[in-house]
């Protein structure tokens, strides 16, 4: 069609060309050209005058003079939200709240709408679902918000003018992918069309102070969908997480202009929605294995929260020539250097075995701290006995096999005694772990990978005994 150009753009980088290619010469990625089509409107005198009036006059001011009160914040009313958020949303802030599908977003933003709308003007857009079907759902939660507009509509343009009559405080998008600009002519979803709609609204929405929630699709790889730059963007990236099979919930930060990034929420779901869980540690122990091998506790720091989780290990002979290996919830680099550690200090073989490992009720721990446990989970899975089930170890651990001091070692150990481990393996290093008291608990100093194997060795005389 006359008047219609094709280009193709990377989504990882936005790099264009006008023909397609597999590998993008900018960011190096694979596979990231998808196909956009620009209509070239007559008049673009029209666009440029557009776009000019999007050019606001900001005045240069004396920074002893800014006041920090410019940034508002304002509690939720859910607490494991707020935590994420570093205490609150921030008026005029932008966040992308980002989670496969059905994983829970439309359902946290509601309950969201009724924690906060009695005190606030929100405006939920939904792209997705009816009115009817929101209604619904807001009647399942148990919410009925009275400052709540409802718009089911993809129009940007048409949002921007909805906005305009109903001056909302909060505006909810759910989600950004199935938005539509008149600017850009592409389908929706598209990296153009994203990165358009989201700048439309983010513009207006720092312009009034008015904060902004989008709720952004995941790609199979995990990533967002849509441009890279969307995330740059935001003040914000939230991750929505969980496994479907199972009932809790982990919002996590990945970037946060207001706050850590280190906090994560923690929640159930539940008919009635999603219950938020001040106490993580109970709900990932529940249904610990009892004289199993393989399974090892360790206290991880989340943020200013510790939390206690079991780490799993599975290793078995290969069939295949170049063994198996899997970290869910742990790097695999990091389980790949504990294997060959574990090889070499203790003579134990492992390059001839598939090596499984996870961290229970799909939590990600990226803390080295967990080492210690991670390997102690393998030798239990080799030597198949079992680690005692009061036990818990934390420690990172360096090529030579040696301990190496964990952060905040007296508030882990308090955590993991109020759960009921009474044995607590450390690092002997530690600054403070001579001076860890814990009356009814055994704290056991470690040295290197070598007390580690000591620690089963008493289990297994148990055994015999
Ligand atoms: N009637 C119900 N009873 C109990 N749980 C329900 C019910 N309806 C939905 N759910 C739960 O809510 C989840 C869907 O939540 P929600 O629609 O908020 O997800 P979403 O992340 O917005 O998904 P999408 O990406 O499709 O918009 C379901 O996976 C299910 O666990
Ligand atoms: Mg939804
Ligand atoms: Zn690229």
């Amino acid at each position: 069609m006359k008047g219609q150009k094709s280009v193709y753009v990377c989504s990882e980088c936005d790099w264009q060309s006008p023909k397609w290619l597999g590998r993008c010469p900018q960011c190096g990625n694979w596979n990231t050209f998808t196909e956009e089509t620009f209509a070239w409107k007559k008049g673009n005198s029209a666009a440029s005058s557009d776009a000019a009036s999007r050019v606001r006059s900001e005045k240069a001011v004396l920074f002893r003079e800014m006041e920090s009160s410019d940034c508002r914040r304002f509690g939720t009313g859910i607490g494991e939200f707020d935590r994420v958020l570093g205490g609150g949303l921030v008026a005029g802030s932008v966040i992308l709240l980002a989670g496969h599908p059905g994983i829970g977003k439309s359902t946290l933003l509601m309950q969201l709408c009724g924690a906060v709308g009695d005190s606030l003007d929100i405006m939920y857009v939904s792209g997705e679902e009816s009115k009817g079907q929101l209604a619904l759902r807001a009647e399942r939660l148990g919410v009925s918000p009275e400052g709540l507009y409802v718009l089911t509509d993809t129009s940007v343009e048409n949002i921007i003018s909805e906005y305009e009559k109903c001056s909302p405080d909060v505006i909810i998008i759910d989600s950004i992918q199935t938005l539509t600009s008149e600017r850009a002519s592409s389908s929706a979803g598209s990296v153009t069309q994203v990165r358009e709609c989201s700048a439309e609204i983010m513009e207006k929405a720092k312009t009034d102070g008015v904060s902004v929630i989008l709720v952004g699709h995941v790609n199979k790889e995990g990533g967002i969908a849509g441009p890279k730059v969307l995330e740059h963007m935001v003040d914000a990236v939230l991750y929505f997480e969980g496994e479907r099979t199972q009932s809790h919930r982990i919002i996590r930060a990945v970037k946060n202009r207001y706050g850590s990034t280190n906090e994560i929420g923690v929640f159930e779901m539940t008919d009635t929605g999603l219950r938020e869980v001040s106490n993580p540690s109970e709900m990932l122990l529940a249904g610990r294995p009892d004289g199993v091998s393989g399974s090892c506790a360790v206290c991880a720091l989340e943020g200013t929260r510790p939390i206690v989780a079991e780490i799993q290990a599975l290793v078995v002979p290969s069939a295949y020539p170049s063994p198996r290996r899997t970290a869910d919830g742990l790097d695999y680099n990091r389980m790949c250097l504990l294997l060959a550690v574990i090889e070499k200090r203790l003579g134990i073989r492992l390059s001839s075995c598939d090596v499984y490992l996870n961290v229970v009720g799909g939590l990600q721990i990226d803390e080295p701290a967990v080492d210690a446990a991670v390997a102690l989970a393998i030798i239990s899975s080799v030597k198949d006995i079992p680690v005692p089930k009061n036990l818990i170890v934390m420690g990172e651990i360096g090529l030579s096999g040696e301990f190496r001091a964990v952060s905040s070692a007296d508030r882990r150990a308090k955590e993991a005694y109020r759960l009921g481990f009474t044995k607590i393996a450390l690092p002997a290093r530690g600054d403070d772990v001579g001076r860890i008291k814990i009356n009814g608990a055994e704290i056991i100093p470690l040295n290197s990978i070598y007390n580690e194997l000591l620690l089963l060795d008493t289990q297994s005389k148990n055994k015999e005994n």
